[in-house]
């Protein structure tokens, strides 16, 4: 991926923590997804009275994505308002590696910051069908 790429996917998942509609944990989550043609796809979570209906950033991301024909993922980034570098939910993970394992996992804290880390190396073992 090349700087700019990785520039754009930061701003973009940055740019979709600010629309986190998460007003029962308080916990916003930003996300953005490179497909491999280089069209960027944002997500974020999204939280409702039913607390269980919750979907996080990197899943809307993918349903969007996916939405709009987009099959080939070489990386996400993921931010959120928290200080800590907070990595995918074990779902995220699950759904996310499905498409590639080998995917590049851009994690940015409320301070901007950034770790990269490759997505198998976080779940070994996945469930393949
Ligand atoms: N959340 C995400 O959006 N992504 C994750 O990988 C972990 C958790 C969201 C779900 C919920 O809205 C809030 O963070 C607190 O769990």
């Amino acid at each position: 991926m090349t700087k700019s790429t990785e520039a754009r996917l930061i701003k973009t998942a940055l740019k979709a923590l600010k629309n986190s509609y998460s007003r029962h944990s308080g916990f916003k989550v930003g996300s953005a997804l490179l497909s491999k043609a280089g069209k960027i796809y944002p997500g974020t979570n999204v939280e409702f009275d039913a607390f269980s209906l919750t979907v996080c950033a990197e899943r809307s991301a993918l349903f969007g994505a996916i939405t709009h024909g987009a099959r080939k993922f070489p990386a996400i980034a993921v931010a959120t308002s928290s200080e800590e570098f907070v990595y995918p939910c074990g779902l995220c993970r699950q759904a996310l590696v499905e498409f590639n394992p080998n995917m590049e996992v851009i994690l940015i804290n409320s301070k901007n910051k950034v770790k990269k880390i490759i997505l198998k190396d976080i779940i070994p073992n996945y469930f393949k069908l």
